[in-house]
C-alpha cells in the first residue's frame, strides 16, 4: 500500500510520518511539503523553541534508525499540475491530507493573509479530491484533519458532525452541522468538508474528516528517539497554541495569559493520541462513507485550567506565574455552555495515552526546560504587538 501524507514537515505530520512508517513497515509513505510553515513562523519574528533539523536531515537520519520506508517530495498543492503528477505516479491507497496554513490569528491579519490561507487551503484539498477522481482512484481513502472549530460556540451539545432538525411541521432530517467558525482560517475547513462530502456524495469515495482539537505536547515515542527527529514547538501569539504557549509561558515566568473573560471551552488531545488515532483510522477503513470524528479526548474551561497549571507550576518549580486576564484579541463568543460528542473517536482511538493534560505539565516542563534560554529571549512573542 501507498500512503500519501501531506503537510509531513509539520507538527502533528512529521511525528505522524514517524508512526505510520512503523506501523505501516511494509508499506511505502510518501511525505509532501512546502516547507511553508518554516517561513510563516520566521516573517512573523519567531522560530520553533525546539531546534528541528533540516527535511534533508531528518529524513536521513530517520533511515538510519529504521525508519526506511518513508520519502519525501517538496512541493506546492495550490499548484494542480504538481498534485496531478504526484497522484498519477503514486496511485495512493491512502490520503492523509494535514498540509494547511493553521493558524487562526495570521488568517485575520490582512487581506493578503485571509486571501493567501483560503487560496492555500481550499485549493489544496480541491486539486488532491479532483486528481483522485481524474486518475480513476474513488476507492483511495482520503483522511484530512479539519478542525473542531468548524462549530463554532453554540449553545448545543455538538455532535459528531451530523444534527438532527426539524421544521415547525415536524418534519426531521439529519444534515451536516453548519460551518459557525470563527475565523478566515477556520472556515476553509468548513470548506473543506464541504467539498469531502460532495467528493462522497459524487464518486462514493471514501473521505474521514477529522475534526481535530487543539493538539499538545513536544513529542511522541518515536519522534523521542533522537534529536533529529524532533518535531516543532511555536509558542508565539499566531502560531503557538494554547496550552503549549502555556507552557512556555511558566519556564519563561510570565504571566499565563486569558483571552477576555476566560470563559471559553476549549477541546484538546495529545500529539501522541492524535498520531495514534490516525493509525487506528486507517485500519479501520472506510467502505465509501462521508464519516467525521471529533478528534478530541478532553475539554476544559479555560480559566479553570490556567489556574490548574498556575498552581502545578508552584509544585513543579517552586514558583507560579500568575495569571493576566486580557482584553480578547480574537473575536470569539465566550459565554456558550456546550459540551463535545466524541463517543465514535474514541471507539477508534481507543484508551488514550494522556487523558490530562494538565498530568502531563512536568514532563512537558522537563523537556523544554533545556531551550529556557531561547524561550526567554523570544518571550515577546508570546502577546499580540
Ligand atoms: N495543531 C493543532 O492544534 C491543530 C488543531 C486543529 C486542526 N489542525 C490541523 O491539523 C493539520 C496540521 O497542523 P499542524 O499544527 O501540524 O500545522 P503545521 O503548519 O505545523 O503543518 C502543516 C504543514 O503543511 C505544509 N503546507 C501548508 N500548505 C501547503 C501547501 N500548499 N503545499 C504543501 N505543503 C503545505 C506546511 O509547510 C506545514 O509543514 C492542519 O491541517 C491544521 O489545520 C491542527
Amino acid at each position: 500500500m501507498t500512503i500519501l501524507l501531506t503537510g509531513c514537515d509539520g507538527y502533528i505530520g512529521w511525528p505522524l510520518m514517524l508512526k505510520l512508517s512503523k506501523e505501516f513497515p511494509d508499506d511505502q509513505i510518501i511525505g509532501i511539503d512546502n516547507l511553508a510553515r518554516r517561513k510563516w513562523v520566521e516573517e512573523i519574528g519567531s522560530a520553533s523553541m525546539i531546534p528541528i533539523a533540516e527535511m534533508e536531515a531528518r529524513i536521513k537520519k530517520a533511515h538510519k534508525l529504521g525508519f526506511k520506508n518513508i520519502r519525501f517530495i517538496k512541493g506546492n498543492l495550490v499548484d494542480k499540475e504538481f498534485v496531478r503528477t504526484i497522484i498519477r505516479i503514486t496511485e495512493p491507497e491512502v490520503v492523509l491530507h494535514l498540509a494547511a496554513q493553521p493558524s487562526a490569528p495570521y488568517s485575520q491579519i490582512n487581506l493578503d493573509k485571509a486571501y493567501y490561507t483560503q487560496e492555500n487551503n481550499i485549493l489544496g484539498t480541491l486539486n488532491l479530491l479532483w486528481a483522485l477522481r481524474e486518475e480513476g482512484l474513488t476507492n483511495t481513502y482520503f483522511i484530512e484533519t479539519t478542525t473542531t472549530g468548524i462549530y463554532g460556540a453554540p449553545n448545543l451539545q455538538i455532535p459528531e458532525g451530523f444534527i438532527e432538525v426539524s421544521d415547525k411541521e415536524g418534519n426531521k432530517d439529519i444534515l451536516p452541522f453548519p460551518n459557525i467558525a470563527s475565523s478566515f482560517y477556520h472556515v476553509t475547513k468548513g470548506f473543506d468538508a464541504v467539498n469531502m462530502w460532495l467528493a462522497n456524495m459524487q464518486t462514493g469515495m471514501p473521505c474521514t474528516d477529522v475534526r481535530t482539537s487543539i493538539v499538545y505536547g513536544t513529542d511522541t515515542e518515536e519522534t523521542m528517539m533522537d534529536e533529529k527527529l524532533a518535531t516543532r514547538f511555536d509558542i508565539d501569539f499566531y502560531f503557538g497554541t494554547l496550552f503549549n504557549r502555556w507552557v512556555a509561558m511558566i519556564i519563561a515566568d510570565h504571566p499565563l495569559t486569558v483571552y477576555g473573560s476566560g470563559n471559553q471551552i476549549k477541546p484538546f488531545i495529545s500529539l501522541e493520541d492524535a498520531c495514534q488515532s490516525f493509525i487506528n483510522i486507517i485500519r479501520e477503513g472506510n467502505d465509501g462513507e462521508y464519516r467525521v470524528y471529533n478528534q478530541l479526548v478532553e475539554y476544559v474551561r479555560i480559566k479553570d485550567l490556567a489556574k490548574e497549571l498556575n498552581n502545578a507550576a508552584e509544585e513543579i518549580l517552586g514558583k507560579s506565574p500568575g495569571i493576566d486576564f486580557i482584553p480578547n484579541p480574537r473575536k470569539e463568543k465566550e459565554e456558550a455552555e456546550y459540551k463535545f460528542d466524541n463517543s465514535k473517536f474514541m471507539k477508534v482511538l481507543g484508551r488514550p495515552k494522556h487523558e490530562r493534560m494538565a498530568e502531563t505539565l512536568n514532563e512537558i516542563v522537563d523537556k523544554l526546560s533545556k531551550y529556557a534560554e531561547t524561550i526567554n529571549s523570544f518571550r515577546d512573542v508570546f502577546i499580540k504587538k
